[in-house]
């Protein structure tokens, strides 16, 4: 879910309401099956709410057709339905009994049947399936035990309260009708960053909330409370303690990074900014010798020369980054690296020591799975290093050091321009580790680093001279039921990458298989006109590699397959049996997943876009998934 809250100094005026659409417009990502907001000023009596079950359009809408009044402070929620169906009496906020407070809410809370049962027994009345009404209803009752019991009504220290009370995974943000010149929130594993602006501050998910409004911001730690006001902003831990040095940072990026500008969606503009992505997250990264120097890491070269096992936690295509550089990090750095999605890694018994190394790779930074599986990996005593994309995020907070990607905002589900950075950087580091540990000479890294330098002119090539053979071949596939995807080596996670997007945007069955594995089951699979992708190494690399996948193109051929291949230019031995070929320019294998994906997320946007699907928001998932 989005979340969003304003507090200005600046009376009545329209600026709280249009705050807090603009950023669930760029929350939106995070959930898309609701929205809502609510309202307080001097004078109201109880709070002014508007929600509405669908895209935020249909707020928008509502709101053009009844105006709300004009605010002080507001909130603002955009959903991911967790709990009870998107509806409009599911949205947020949520309202106490007196209507006097409302309250928004990120995440589940495991106790709420509990408090409801509690509740309905005192006489208090539900008319959502929500676990947020329970918080809403909770909140309400002890503000005004509060107030009863002091004479003042005191929405901060409720919501502490309250944030006590609770368990599982919650961002709480509420306003009250009594106190219109403040906004409260809390946060227990779920996000939640504060932006600091001249005489008004906000509260958001992610700093995509307040963008447009201050690059100042601020994050919150795990376990903590806040309450803006237009002039102050106090952070506390649940008990009311104070916290003195929250800590500050600049958001590095424009709102006009997280526009569509005059592109289709934001997909299409994020693959084209597939080889910005590249070039960014190498830029900065080397010492004047041309050295890597990673200093912003945090971690002290002993301690990487010390490592001796990689673990890589992620989900969905961050964890086949990950794959993609297990291929690279053990050749460079001739130590073992496992590749898990965090929510396996998390529930068994992972052998873990001081000199393993976790990786946790995640552009939101946000994914729970995946933060619990790095915070299981620092209680086993294990270093964690993040790569991450979002700054203020809470994966980088709870890691030991971070290696930021700077792919820039990704607002379209699907994970395009992220996934190449984040193979740069977990290359980046398997390089640093491979000069300080000494396991290649410094010229062989020098090597690859210029080799790595020359990758976004050759995504540029793809992007520029492909994209026209992908369309007309995504036209043709159109009706296809299934989809097979073929790889070798670095080919293999290039192949269930490509397979994910497929399924992600354009709902179409796919899978992604080691091309070895073919004859051992899939392949009983291929009928006449099966589109099967085969992603074709360089036959100038490891020849045994090409060669072998040139036999599986043969077989799967040879029982009516309709084969795509992606293979380098000017290698004739794939047209016999590949029906089309996406090119790529020459490079060296292991770089090649920089350039072999992006067909594949072209075709994968292409086939969505044709069968009118949202390309941006797919039925069913949220960018951000922070539940586990
Ligand atoms: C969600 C998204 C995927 C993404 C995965 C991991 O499932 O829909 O596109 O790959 O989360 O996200 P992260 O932010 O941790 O990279």
């Amino acid at each position: 879910c989005g979340i969003v809250g304003f507090a200005g100094n600046r009376t009545a005026c329209g600026k709280p309401l249009e705050v807090c659409m603009q950023g669930l417009k760029r929350l939106e990502y995070r959930g898309y099956d609701s929205a809502g907001v609510a309202l307080a000023a001097p004078g109201m009596d109880r709070v002014a709410w508007r929600k509405k079950a669908g895209r935020l359009d249909r707020l928008v809408d509502d709101l053009k057709a009844k105006p709300m009044p004009d605010a002080t402070v507001a909130i603002g929620h955009t959903r991911w339905a967790t709990n009870g169906v998107p509806s409009d009496v599911n949205a947020h906020p949520h309202m106490s009994q007196d209507g006097k407070i409302a309250v928004i809410h990120n995440g589940i809370i495991e106790n709420a049947s509990e408090l409801k049962f509690n509740l309905e027994t005192e006489g208090y009345t539900f008319a959502s399936s929500t676990d947020t009404e329970v918080a809403a209803k909770l909140l309400g009752k002890i503000a005004n035990e509060i107030l009863d019991r002091e004479g003042a009504p005191d929405l901060f220290k409720a919501m502490r309260r309250v944030a006590r009370m609770l368990t599982g995974a919650f961002t709480l943000l509420a306003v009250d009708s009594r106190q219109p010149d403040i906004v409260v929130g809390a946060r227990h594993d779920s996000p939640l960053v504060v932006g600091l602006g001249d005489g008004e501050n906000y509260l958001g998910s992610d700093v995509a909330a307040f963008v447009a409004y201050t690059k100042h911001a601020m994050e919150l730690g795990q376990d903590e409370a806040v309450c803006i006001s237009g002039d102050t902003v106090v952070v506390t831990d649940f008990e009311g303690n104070v916290v003195s040095d929250p800590k500050r940072f600049t958001v590095d990026w424009d709102a006009s990074a997280a526009e569509k500008g005059g592109w289709d969606s934001y997909m299409d503009k994020e693959i084209h900014e597939d080889p910005a992505a590249v070039s960014e997250t190498l830029l900065g990264r080397f010492d004047p010798k041309g050295n890597l120097d990673l200093d912003e890491v945090h971690i002290d070269e002993d301690v990487f020369r010390q490592v001796d096992k990689i673990i890589v936690i992620a989900c969905g295509t961050a964890s086949y980054a990950g794959l993609v550089a297990k291929y690279a990090i053990e050749h460079w750095v001739r130590i073992p690296v496992e590749v898990e999605l965090a929510h396996e890694f998390r529930y068994r018994d992972p052998i873990l020591t001081p000199r393993t190394l976790v990786v946790a790779i995640s552009q939101s930074g946000e994914t729970m799975d995946t933060l619990m599986a790095l915070r299981h990996a620092r209680e086993q005593g294990s270093r964690v290093l993040a790569i991450c994309n979002t700054q203020g995020s809470t994966i980088p907070r709870e890691s030991d050091a971070v290696l930021y990607t700077h792919a820039g905002p990704e607002i379209a589900v699907a994970s395009t321009k992220a996934f190449v950075a984040q193979i740069v950087a977990a290359y980046l580091l398997g390089l640093y580790l491979a000069q300080v540990k000494g396991t290649m000479f410094r010229d062989e890294i020098r090597h690859i680093v210029t080799d790595l330098k020359a990758m976004p002119e050759k995504i540029q090539w793809v992007l520029d001279t492909q994209a026209d053979t992908v369309s007309k071949t995504a036209r043709q596939m159109l009706n296809a039921h299934s989809f097979i995807f073929l790889g070798r080596h670095v080919g293999y996670p290039v192949a269930m990458e490509g397979a994910l997007k497929l399924k992600e945007i354009a709902y179409t069955f796919s899978e992604g298989f080691a091309a070895g594995e073919l004859k051992h089951g899939p392949i009983a699979l291929v009928d006449e006109g099966e589109p099967v992708v085969c992603i074709v190494p360089s036959p100038r690399g490891r020849d045994v590699l090409h060669s072998k996948m040139i036999s599986s193109i043969e077989e799967v051929k040879a029982r009516g397959a309709f084969t795509i291949a992606i293979a380098e230019e000017g290698d004739e031995s794939v047209a016999n049996y590949a029906d089309v070929t996406f090119w790529r320019p020459q490079c060296p294998t292991l770089l090649s997943p920089l350039v072999d994906v992006v067909p594949l997320q072209l075709f994968a946007m292409d086939m969505s876009m044709l069968k009118q699907n949202d390309v941006d928001k797919p039925r069913n998932l949220a960018k951000s998934v922070t539940v586990e």
